[in-house]
């Protein structure tokens, strides 16, 4: 099957890259992304790639994986920069972790996302032991109305308790928060906000509720003027606890290092569903846990979509998220950032007053961060949900998508 988006085509690789392949396309070392696609209860809102947890599955699974990672290693001169794992809930599967990450040589940072509720005392001493340094907490929200209209497994209390025990344990605690302007009374992500930086997390990401339309909540309408608003309330509160804005939706403690796992300029993606970006290469694997397994079984890479970008493609692509960090230098040694295109991007940005200059750098202003604010949601629906949505069909195929839980139905007219 060939999938064409925007011009770029993603086409099913016949035959599969090898790992050699892969590992040449990058122009500079990635920083490595592990997907653990397993939850206990999955939220109806949540697009990720995911199925029910069942033991027997995950373990299958975590050996396949250490199958890639050994198949990507061998071709792999020296260590990482940076590890992220992401899902799914990777705190399900800790064992396994461990031992995965045993075997990947990796020079800095070693993220993982958080499950709130899993962040107890014992449960951050074991990541802490594993080696991971940087954590996320999937908040969402500390109000009990917002946290049930999201079907969220965790209560406020346990967030509270999973950022208690996480500050100052870890090199840096990233909360992740959703706003929803269309339901929530505006004032819930300010109060959660300001929740947030009086216990001095080192970093909030506030996410605009995105509506996948595959998901239970399916699609509705964003207010792109009450979203504007709400960011400005709450670049305005962070300035005033002494936060800075880094990126489009995050705000940091001064001098803390950024939490990030899409703003890597180059990252090789294991595990199902997981994408890498390698320059003129974009690929994903297979969402569906069986198709991922069976072509590692059978000695091929489980890339399932590869999409061989023009040159001004793909130096747009890396200019697009290097702005999305709110900063991107002048001088770069990165060939796609050099690029005209790349260049020129700059250059409108500043015609049009979204960006301007600050040293040797281009920094976005607030006007810009709403344009990327506005930019983001367009390559959400526009790229990466049709994609999602055709790859998602895999767990159809395979008989394992997540069912709906009891009530999804009522969330899927009201929203
Ligand atoms: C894989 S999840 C987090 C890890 C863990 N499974 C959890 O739920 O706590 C990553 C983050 O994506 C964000 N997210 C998930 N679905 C979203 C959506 N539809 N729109 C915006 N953000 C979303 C949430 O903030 C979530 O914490
Ligand atoms: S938000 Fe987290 S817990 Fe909920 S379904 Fe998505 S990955 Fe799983």
């Amino acid at each position: 099957m060939v999938s064409r988006l925007f011009g770029v085509r993603f086409e099913e690789p016949s035959p599969a890259p090898t790992p050699g392949e892969v590992m040449a396309a990058f122009p500079a070392r990635p920083g490595l992304y592990v997907h653990i696609p397993f939850c206990r209860t999955i939220c109806p809102f949540c697009p990720y790639n995911k199925v029910p947890y069942e033991a027997g599955p995950a373990a299958d699974y975590l050996r396949s994986l250490r199958h890639e990672a050994a198949a990507y290693l061998a071709e792999a001169a020296g260590p990482f920069p940076s590890l992220y794992v992401g899902g799914g809930t990777p705190t399900l599967c800790l064992d396994g972790l461990e031992d995965l990450l045993g075997r990947l040589p990796v020079a800095g940072e070693r993220a993982i996302e958080v499950l709130p509720s899993h962040m107890t005392p014992a449960g951050a001493a074991r990541m802490f032991d594993i080696g991971f340094d940087f954590v996320s907490l999937g908040v969402q929200s500390f109000d009990p109305e917002v946290l049930r209209r999201l079907r969220r497994p965790t209560s406020p209390q346990q967030n509270r308790k999973a950022i208690e025990t996480a500050v100052g344990r870890f090199s840096c605690v990233d909360v992740d928060l959703i706003f929803d302007v269309a339901y929530d009374r505006p004032q819930v992500l300010l109060d959660d906000l300001a929740t947030c930086f009086e216990y001095g997390v080192d970093q909030v990401s506030t996410y605009p509720l995105m509506r996948f339309g595959f998901t239970p909540f399916g699609k509705s309408r964003h207010h792109r003027a009450r979203e504007h608003r709400l960011l400005a309330e709450a670049a305005g509160l962070a300035a005033g606890f002494g936060y800075q804005r880094r990126a489009v939706w995050t705000f940091n403690r001064p001098g803390s290092p950024s939490y990030t796992s899409i703003t890597r300029p180059y990252h090789l993606g294991l595990g199902a569903g997981a994408s890498s970006f390698a320059g003129r290469w974009f690929t994903v694997n297979h969402f569906g846990l069986d198709h991922y397994q069976r072509a590692l079984d059978a000695g091929r890479l489980p890339i399932a979509r590869l999409a061989r970008l023009p040159r001004p493609a793909a130096a747009a692509y890396r200019a697009f998220w290097q702005a999305y960090t709110g900063c991107t230098p002048l001088h770069s040694e990165d060939p796609l950032l050099r690029h005209p295109v790349a260049a020129a991007s700059r250059a409108v940005s500043r015609a049009m007053g979204w960006a301007r200059r600050r040293g040797e750098a281009v920094v976005l202003t607030p006007s810009g961060y709403d344009r990327y604010h506005d930019l983001e949601r367009w390559v959400t629906y526009h790229l990466i949900e049709p994609l999602w949505a055709e790859m998602t069909g895999e767990h159809h195929r395979e008989g394992t998508e997540p069912a709906e839980s009891p009530g999804d139905a009522h969330h899927r007219s009201s929203h």
